[in-house]
């Protein structure tokens, strides 16, 4: 029998995508999500269980029905303008949250975890591309409660013996070429499913934050990686612990995941234009609170200790599957419903 996976936010957009990676990968992932942000119609390749990170008595029952061999802990809120607002929301969901899947772990001797950490836990860069090694200073408390998160799972190496690898990805985007699987974030505050979505005249016209940065075209620059290459990454991580490289000497490595180049506002508009055939429309306004000129990834530790390569490398080609998703795939469907 194929091992169990638990897979918290398995119901949401990197979550689901990587829940079939896994299966196609021979696991057999059990989906744990409270539905405030996931959907039910993502949930498409195991067992589901309706629950609350925060909720330990169900945890307790889900990890008694299912004995899962490793965790990868999707489940976090995501919105970075909100955590500045609500910030007890963020803490409470992505850190209490994660404490809490932490001790029902220990309790139940799952050993094994991957963590869905962020670039955001670097803060402004002081240099570029980011390193794994770059001082962490997260500017939000959303990047707060993704660091938390990592120390915590340190810490429980450390004391617990808790095997764990925290992937810190760049700017996920894409679908799944196949067409049922794509991102359908409400609120939607994301650069690419925007462009696409006002490309198709279903949103009003883009607003560009900021176009006086120093970068070549003055938009803001950041490293977008398909979200197939991130699922394709949990698998990696996942065999890497499962093949005892994790030790006492080591036993939480962090792994940035990207493709290592970087593409601007104004060239993703290009080539939601190139790839659609429609321009976008768009207005130019001031920059965004708190966003930071250029992100691009140094991923070449995750090459080298999980030989995870990215196989999207082209900006165009990962739009294309987000126009697909949103233009014709499922997305089409739920845009207009
Ligand atoms: N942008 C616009 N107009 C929009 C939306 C975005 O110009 O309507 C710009 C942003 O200013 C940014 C770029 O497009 O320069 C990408 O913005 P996204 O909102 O798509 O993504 P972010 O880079 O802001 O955020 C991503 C993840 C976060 C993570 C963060 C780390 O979505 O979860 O990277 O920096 F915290």
């Amino acid at each position: 029998m194929s091992e169990n996976i638990l897979v918290t936010g398995g119901a949401g957009y990197i979550g689901s995508h990587t829940c079939k990676v896994l299966a196609q990968a021979g696991y057999s992932p059990v989906t744990l999500d409270n539905l405030v942000y996931g959907h039910p119609w993502a949930v498409r390749f195991g067992p589901f269980v309706q629950a609350d990170l925060l909720d330990r008595a169900t945890l307790d029952r889900a990890f008694d029905e299912y004995r899962p061999s490793a965790v990868l802990h999707f489940a976090a809120f995501t919105y970075v303008g909100e955590s500045v607002t609500d910030p007890g929301k963020y803490y409470r969901n992505n850190a209490a949250g994660t404490l809490t899947l932490l001790e029902a772990m220990r309790d139940h001797g799952c050993g094994r975890m991957v963590f869905s950490s962020s670039c955001a836990v670097y803060g402004l860069p002081q240099a570029l591309p980011l390193t794994e090694g770059h001082p962490q200073a997260p500017m939000n408390p959303y990047g707060v409660s993704k660091a938390m998160s990592e120390r915590m799972m340190a810490d429980f190496g450390l004391a617990h013996g808790l095997r764990s690898v925290c992937l810190r990805y760049f700017n996920a985007a894409g679908a799944d070429p196949e067409g049922g699987l794509g991102e359908d974030h409400d609120p939607e505050t994301h650069l690419i499913p925007l462009a696409v979505e006002a490309a198709l005249g279903k949103r009003p016209p883009l607003q560009v934050f900021g176009s006086d940065y120093h970068t070549p075209d003055g938009t803001a620059v950041r490293d977008y990686v398909h979200v197939l290459d991130l699922a394709q990454a949990h698998v990696a991580a996942l065999r890497y612990l499962e093949s005892g490289e994790a030790n006492d000497a080591s036993p939480c490595s962090a792994f940035n995941l990207g493709t290592g180049r970087g593409a601007s506002v104004a060239e993703v508009l290009a080539a939601v234009a190139a790839v659609s055939g429609r321009a976008v429309p768009h207005t130019m306004g001031p920059r965004r609170a708190g966003d930071p000129p250029m992100l691009v990834a140094q991923a070449e530790l995750a090459e080298k200790v999980l030989g995870w390569r990215p196989a999207y490398t082209d900006v165009l080609e990962i739009i294309r599957t987000a126009w697909d998703w949103h233009a014709t795939g499922r997305g089409a469907v739920l845009l207009d419903s």
